[in-house]
């Protein structure tokens, strides 16, 4: 069986875009391939964080993988720090990369860009998310479109690796959704719907209720044409509600632009505000039951080891191919 590795760092509230672009694909994966869902939290504190409020949003993170599906039988949940081969192996893959290739990526320029202190953690954040996909030997790395540089990256590294060292990494392919691996903002639809966008109004939280999320879809900026049709060049703003709609309803686009024919903005966004309350209501209804209980943290200790345990071996052959360590003198 084929081997699934992804993460979702706890940095804030989850948006619609976390679900549709990655949480969406976990789900509908889970029952085919050995799957790892990672909570990166050590990913999350290379931007200043509240540690109270980083709390929080690790398990709330955790009760909406829940919410959402995943099924602890199938998958293994698990937190990144609570898995320790995953900043060491962070550590060897650091010295496997340039500066140059980090400098360059573009999640890098956009944190980075116009702030006077950033951590050097920021710089070397893609060798610790390689080390998360390649300790499990993973196949398929599912995500939405931002992290194709990261997931090239990480080919790149594993590749650089097996060739000085040993063959040891397995090869990641990426996967992304048809239809949802790019959600815009409400606001800007030229640009991509971020938990971090200080426009409130830009983003559909996961656990807004569904008053926020009618209001927020009633003033999406649209276009004046007046015509329900995808095309993300002319008309970014309605081609967005467009993928929304058709991920939210598991329908095709081209679909939804027969029906739409010759009805207004006002009806088509009414529905579209519907279709995505009717997605998350549920969800937010086990996220408040699973919340508080203690199921949620047997789920998580059960993970983390079982993670550590293939974690560590991947580790070991690693460390060894370099030379770390010692090899004990036999009596
Ligand atoms: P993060 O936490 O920013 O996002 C989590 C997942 O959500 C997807 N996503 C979106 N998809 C569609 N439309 C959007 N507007 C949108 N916004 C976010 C992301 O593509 C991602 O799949 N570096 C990663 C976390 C990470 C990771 C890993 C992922 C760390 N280690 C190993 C995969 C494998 C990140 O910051 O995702």
């Amino acid at each position: 069986m084929k081997t699934i590795f992804s993460g979702i760092q706890p940095s804030g509230t989850l948006t619609l875009g976390n679900y549709l672009g990655a949480i969406k694909q976990f789900v509908e994966l889970q029952n085919d391939y050995n799957c790892y869902f990672c909570i990166v939290d050590a990913h999350a504190i290379t931007v200043p964080q509240d540690r109270l409020k980083l709390r929080e949003n690790i398990r709330s993170l955790a009760a909406i993988y829940l919410a959402s599906g995943l099924d602890p039988e199938q998958a293994t949940l698990f937190i990144q720090s609570e898995v320790p081969a995953h900043t060491q192996l962070g550590w060897i893959m650091q010295t496997q990369s340039y500066i140059g290739e980090l400098e360059r990526m573009t999640q890098f320029k956009d944190k980075s860009e116009g702030k006077e202190a950033v951590s050097a953690a920021l710089l070397t954040y893609p060798p610790l998310m390689a080390a998360d996909i390649l300790l499990y030997n993973t196949d398929i790395v599912p995500v939405g479109n931002d992290q194709k540089q990261h997931i090239e990256l990480t080919r790149d590294l594993a590749q650089r690796f097996n060739r000085k060292f040993n063959d040891i990494f397995t090869i990641p392919e990426i996967r992304v959704p048809k239809v949802g691996a790019r959600i815009m903002s409400l606001q800007e639809p030229t640009k991509k719907m971020s938990k971090s966008d200080l426009n409130q109004k830009a983003t559909i939280y996961l656990l807004d209720d569904a008053k926020q999320i009618e209001k927020k879809i009633k003033s999406a900026v649209t276009d004046s044409e007046g015509i329900v049709r995808f095309d993300p060049e002319q008309k970014p703003g309605i081609s967005n509600l467009l993928t929304i709609l058709a991920c939210c309803t598991d329908q095709s686009i081209e679909d939804l632009e027969a029906k739409y024919q010759g009805i207004s903005y006002g009806q088509f966004k009414q529905d579209t505000a519907q279709a995505v309350v009717r997605l998350i209501e549920p969800i937010q209804k086990r996220y408040h039951d699973m919340i508080q209980s203690t199921e949620l943290d047997n789920i998580l200790d059960a993970g983390a080891e079982k993670a550590s345990y293939v974690a560590n071996k991947t580790l070991a052959k690693a460390k060894k191919a370099m030379g770390l360590g010692r090899v004990k003198k036999k009596k």
